[in-house]
């Protein structure tokens, strides 16, 4: 069975739907993130300050690799892996890329006081960051074959969508 991959900006609740859809399913979870925390013994917010972005995404890239060659796997992946064409190509060959997507005021709501996502806490106005950032990915996470906005669906709601999808 090909792996369902979940795409999507940051707080778009790709590990909160990833892994009720893994459980409804019986499938094995995986989240990209975790993983590359698990293998590099450090948290991101540790990976980027001390190794820098482009190291954190080379990491990234191992993972996605690792992941796109199993099967039967959901898998969340991070914000930023669908800017690399290589990762889209790989986790594409053995997967249907499923996106979630929310304004950015509910994407806001959602992370900001949350610590842990480097590119958003940098100085300045988180909001205005959230909305450059989603216009300069916008193409990028338009190779979603499928999307749910998960601002207007509750995580049950996107996962039976999803399901129905599929189908
Ligand atoms: C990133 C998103 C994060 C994490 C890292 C970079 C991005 O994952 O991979 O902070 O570039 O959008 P989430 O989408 O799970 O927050």
């Amino acid at each position: 069975m090909r792996n369902i991959v979940l795409i999507g900006f940051m707080g778009t609740g790709k590990s909160a739907v990833g892994r009720r859809l893994a459980a409804r399913l019986g499938r094995e979870f995986v989240d990209t993130d975790e993983e590359i925390e698990r293998v590099t013994g450090k948290t991101i917010p540790q990976i980027f300050a001390r190794d820098g972005e482009i190291r954190f995404r080379s990491e990234e890239a191992l993972v996605v690799k690792k992941v796109a060659a199993r099967e039967n796997l959901v898998v969340a992946t991070g914000g930023g892996v669908v800017l690399n064409p290589e990762n889209v190509r790989a986790l594409q060959q053995n997967g249907v890329l499923i996106g979630l997507v929310a304004d950015p005021g509910v994407i806001y709501q959602r992370v900001k006081r949350k610590r842990n996502r480097p590119l958003l806490n940098g100085p300045g106005d988180i909001l205005a960051r959230i909305k450059e950032l989603l216009a300069a990915r916008a193409g990028a996470y338009a190779v979603a074959e499928f999307t749910v906005d998960t601002g207007r669906h509750t995580i049950d709601e996107a996962v039976e969508m999803i399901i129905a999808y599929l189908k």
